[in-house]
Parts: structure tokens; C-alpha cells; sequence
């Protein structure tokens, strides 16, 4: 998997939190409702395709939403796929939020950076969308040649499809499950050849990407962005000690327990939102010991220089650590 990491993940941890107020909210296509928030604290931070934000939503749960239109628009706008089966998220956005409502959102963070190409291939699956729409547009001003592979169920559960209809028919592969059938990656692997391919969607569809186009030999050619991340051993190994470097005091991690679930029994806040190693918000400077590093973030640079790490998932190769906390 090739995610591109830059700057604005971490200049956007560092810069903390701001409000926004909701604008605007539509229904998009079924289930999907999108939100336009315009800041009311700050000026809007320019943000490059690719890029989310953070919502805190009323109760104090917070989740990711990928930016869905331009970076000049003036405001900031996702959409939010309802998922009755999910952890809580998606329903209270659905039925608790109004337009007029102030929400605490973090500024743009972008792990899912469109790389220079002269030839893009984007790959949508459901409300992955969401983050290709910008893309397509930069790719578009860019005068590159682009190509959009777009599955869903049906086609009234797949948001913007209106906007897309407004580049043409030709540019934009829209696949049903009850049409023309699902995306057939093998032919995608085929027909992308010399492009840069963006992918978005749901697991099943990353992982079969991810494996054609590494037996393709052609990995580096592939950058996606999940949903929720790859699926991960168990923590399996001993306890270790956490010393935390400002208050001075330690928590021990037991098998079974993650860093950030131990910081919270012991009462120390932590920032967090996907607990699963994949957006970043819990990014924490290890100042001692080497972290056992078993997020989706970070490269393997960052990887190798130890200074960070994802306390939600990640764990110690050595007996304690010490974290900026
Ligand atoms: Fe998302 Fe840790 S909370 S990476």
C-alpha cells in the first residue's frame, strides 16, 4: 500500500481544535447526507485534495470525514453515509445535527495526498467518493487525463452522482451491483497502466487492489485510503511500562490492553477518534524506548526514527517507553 504522508497531518494535531457552523445540510443520495460548515473561529485552512477534518459531535464522539469540495469554496463540506449497524457516529450525524449548529472540528489533515501524474486513474466505492471528488477536479484543472471506476449497490445510493454526470459520460465508469456489475479489478490492474491510481471504498475492495496490484509488481502505482484499518494480529506480547514524561507518573500495559485504553483507566486524556490506528488524532512524541509500531499512518521512515507513535494500537519492543504526556 502507498498512502502519502505530509506535512499537514502533524501541523494539524499541533494546531488544535476550532469551531465550525453548519451551513448547510442535503441529502445526497440514500442515506447519504452531506454538511457544509463554515469556520467561525478562524479563517478556512487551505487544504489540499485528499484531505479530512475531524468532527466532535455532540456527545463528545469524534470521526473523520474526508473534504468532498474545493479548497476555494469558503467552507468546509463531507458527507456522511448512515450506517445503522456502525458504532454510533454516522446516526448521530443523520439525527442529531442541524443546520445553525456550532461543532469543534480540527483543522484539514491530508494522509491521502494526490501525487503529479499525467494520468489518473480514481477508483470509488460507496461514500469513497468523497475524498476522489476534489481529486478529480484538481486532476481536471490540471489538464491531466483522468478516469473515474465508481461501485455501489444501486444507483441511488451513490452521492454526487449529478456532479460527475457533469464531466461526461466518458471519463466516468459507474458500476452497480444490479447494472453493469461491481468494479472487476483485474481489468482495472490492465487498463491503468502508466497511471497513478486513487482508491477509496470499502475494505474487500482495497484489499483485492492491494494484492492485484502487487502481483502486478506495480504497488508503488497504488494509493489508497481505508476506511478502517487493515486487520492486525492481536496484541499478544507482555506487559510494558508507559512513563508519562510531564506528569511524572507511569501506567503499565497488560496483553490484551491497548496504550490508550490503559492512559484512560488511569484518568489521562488522551485525544483519539478511530482507535484504530488510521487518522492520527492520538499521534503522541516518544521521547524514550522503541515503539512497536502497528498503525496505517505513519511511513516507514517515520517508522524507523521512533519519535511517534499511535498509542491506540501500537505497543513497546522495549520494556517501557517514555511519551510526551
Ligand atoms: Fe486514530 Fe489512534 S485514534 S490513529
Amino acid at each position: 500500500m502507498t498512502v502519502a504522508f505530509d506535512h499537514t497531518r502533524r501541523a494539524g494535531t499541533e494546531s488544535g481544535q476550532c469551531t465550525a457552523r453548519i451551513l448547510q445540510m442535503r441529502l445526497e443520495a440514500e442515506g447519504v447526507v452531506s454538511i457544509d460548515l463554515a469556520p467561525v473561529d478562524h479563517a478556512l485552512v487551505p487544504w489540499t485534495p485528499g484531505a479530512h477534518i475531524d468532527l466532535v459531535l455532540p456527545s463528545g464522539t469524534v470521526r473523520q470525514y474526508s473534504l468532498c469540495n474545493g479548497p476555494q469554496d469558503g467552507v468546509y463540506r463531507v458527507a456522511v453515509l448512515r450506517q445503522d449497524q456502525g458504532r454510533g457516529g454516522s446516526r448521530e450525524v443523520h439525527d442529531g445535527l442541524r443546520i445553525g449548529q456550532v461543532l469543534t472540528i480540527s483543522p484539514p489533515r491530508n494522509a491521502f495526498e494526490l501525487v503529479p501524474s499525467a494520468r489518473y486513474v480514481f477508483v470509488a466505492g460507496g461514500i469513497g467518493i468523497t475524498p476522489i471528488l476534489p481529486m478529480i477536479a484538481a486532476a481536471e484543472r490540471a489538464g491531466a487525463d483522468w478516469r473515474l471506476v465508481y461501485g455501489g449497490r444501486r444507483h441511488a445510493s451513490m452521492a454526487f452522482t449529478a456532479e460527475l454526470a457533469g464531466y461526461g459520460g466518458e471519463q466516468v465508469d459507474l458500476r452497480t451491483d444490479d447494472g453493469v456489475g461491481p468494479i472487476d479489478v483485474a481489468r482495472l490492474v490492465q487498463q491503468s497502466d502508466g497511471a497513478k491510481v486513487f482508491a477509496c471504498g470499502p475494505l474487500g475492495l482495497l484489499d483485492a487492489l492491494e494484492a492485484a496490484f502487487g502481483a502486478a509488481g506495480r504497488s508503488d502505482d497504488l494509493h489508497l485510503e481505508r476506511f478502517s484499518a487493515a486487520a492486525k494480529p492481536l496484541p499478544g506480547d507482555g506487559t510494558f511500562r508507559v512513563n508519562l514524561a510531564r506528569s511524572g507518573g507511569h501506567v503499565d500495559v497488560p496483553p490484551g490492553q491497548s496504550i490508550l485504553e490503559a492512559l484512560r483507566a488511569a484518568g489521562v486524556d488522551t485525544p483519539c477518534s478511530c482507535e484504530q490506528g488510521f487518522c492520527g488524532t492520538c499521534e503522541t512524541r516518544v521521547l524514550a524506548g522503541e515503539p512497536d509500531h502497528r498503525d496505517d499512518l505513519l511511513t516507514e521512515e517515520e517508522r524507523a526514527r521512533g519519535d511517534v507513535m499511535m498509542p491506540c494500537v501500537s505497543r513497546s519492543k522495549t520494556p517501557e517507553l517514555t511519551l510526551d504526556l
